[in-house]
């Protein structure tokens, strides 16, 4: 009973111990609390202080109002609760969307070759000679870059400029399926995700259209190695979006290239420079490792001041010695040439499974990045039947809104003779083949 984990008299007091039930692990992401009436009886309280605790949890992102479905645990709580996915012992681990640790630059080199003497609290706390190697790298593939901020990962960069333009309530556009921590970051914001279906190219402008119609004053997009469907904008869709997004006033567009350098295909970009509120953010996680939590931001002049402006008085910055390990890796060639064959193998990785699930005429999705994407016709039986036979994949269910069933096969790692063995293993896993994906 879930009531025993609630208590309190008053709606702080009651919020309180959902905290605590929910931190505590007794309540767990998705559960269902009592309703309103229900607890207000046990607790001996009115109906109004149930409903005003249950308003506070949901504002702060730890419920959700499932409409009469009642009031249930938000499945990505604020709070640090465990929600990552777990691969039972002896899988093969091809659910958790890392990059290969193998193909990372070794970080113990570029260590070595540090000098890290102390800093002293900083005004200006970005290295200039990381500033100028990411605005070559923007201006490279044609992004406007006059103004760049360095933040802790391409989320932080994501979160820190929804913060500088939207306010709890705002409508985002988001891709479906889309990364399920984007979703997870919007909620506890108090903001409210709007659907933009996708294929092989990235959003459809139809749809875009039409989130932007239903008032979405932000729209969220990945240009490359999307996450889970591994789309890409090709120079049409890119031409296509922009000229939507350019002729709509006032949205705030923010890309989040968080494969760059490994996502095997080029930068291409929706954003003008002549957008009012614009931001690209480049994160090194996947071409020099999620350990470093380091990105780079572009945008517009007030966006990332904005944004530098709020980092200034929290953070202050990203840490130098984190800023000096990047310098040290992009200006170094043979990292470089290391980065190319990454994604190059990645590709190779990702090819070889669709090639070999299409020869058996399974139809799956990966133009770039780290994952195959492949739509089904129900996740938990395909998800059971390849854990029976050794692999752990991931069910969607959490990544999409209005999109169908899918499961997200992390290839990064995947060798050449596994390709055949796992599309052999999916092929009797599948129960209908499905060959589609739409929202
Ligand atoms: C679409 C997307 N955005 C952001 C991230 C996280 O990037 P970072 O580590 O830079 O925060 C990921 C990680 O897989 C991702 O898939």
């Amino acid at each position: 009973m879930i009531e025993q984990f609630l208590g309190g008299r008053t709606a702080s007091g009651i919020a309180a111990s959902a905290e605590a039930a929910i931190r505590g692990g007794r309540l767990v992401p998705g559960a269902r609390l009592p309703t309103i009436r229900l607890l207000a009886t046990e607790l001996g309280v009115s109906p109004m202080t149930v409903a005003s605790a249950y308003r506070e949890l949901a504002r702060r992102g730890l419920v959700v109002a499932a409409g009469r479905r009642g009031t249930r645990v938000a499945d990505r709580p604020p709070l640090p609760v465990r929600t990552r996915v777990t691969v039972p012992k002896g899988a093969r681990d091809l659910a958790s969307g890392n990059p290969d640790p193998r193909l990372l630059p070794p970080l113990n080199d570029a260590l070595s070759r540090l000098d890290v003497s102390p800093e002293h609290y900083l005004d200006e706390g970005n290295l200039p000679a990381l500033v100028e190697l990411a605005r070559a790298q923007f201006a490279a593939d044609g992004i406007h870059s006059d103004s760049i901020a360095v933040i802790g990962g391409a989320l932080d960069g994501v979160e820190r400029v929804l913060q500088a333009h939207v306010r709890p309530g705002d409508i985002i556009a988001v891709e479906d399926p889309g990364f399920v921590r984007t979703f997870d970051l919007l909620r506890p914001l108090g903001l409210r995700l709007e659907p933009v279906g996708l294929d092989d190219a990235g959003p459809r402008p139809a749809d875009l259209r039409r989130a932007l119609d239903a008032g979405a004053k932000a729209v969220i997009l990945t240009p490359r190695a999307q996450n889970p469907s591994g789309a890409a904008l090709d120079e049409p869709r890119a031409a296509e979006l922009r000229e939507i997004l350019t002729a709509w006033e006032d949205v705030l567009v923010i890309e989040d290239d968080h494969a760059a350098g490994v996502a095997g295909v080029p930068a291409l970009t929706v954003c003008d420079a002549t957008l009012p509120k614009w931001a690209t953010v480049r994160s090194v996680s996947k071409s020099l490792g999620p350990d470093l939590r380091l990105a780079a931001l572009a945008g517009d002049s007030t966006t990332v001041a904005r944004v530098e402006g709020r980092q200034q008085i929290g953070t202050g910055w990203v840490s130098r010695i984190l800023q000096r390990i990047v310098v040290a890796f992009w200006s170094d060639r043979s990292t470089a040439r290391r980065i190319t064959r990454t994604g190059h193998a990645y590709a190779e990785r990702r090819t070889r499974l669709i090639d070999a699930l299409a020869e058996r005429g399974i139809v799956a999705h990966g133009r770039s990045g780290l994952n195959v994407y492949l739509p089904v016709s129900d996740e938990a039986s395909v998800m059971a039947g390849l854990l029976q036979r050794g692999w752990a994949v991931a069910a969607m269910e959490r990544w999409r809104i209005a999109s169908g069933p899918a499961i997200r096969i992390t290839t990064a790692t995947l060798m050449p003779q596994e390709a055949e063995v796992l599309a052999d293993d999916i092929a009797s896993s599948l129960e209908r083949r499905t060959a589609t994906y739409s929202a």
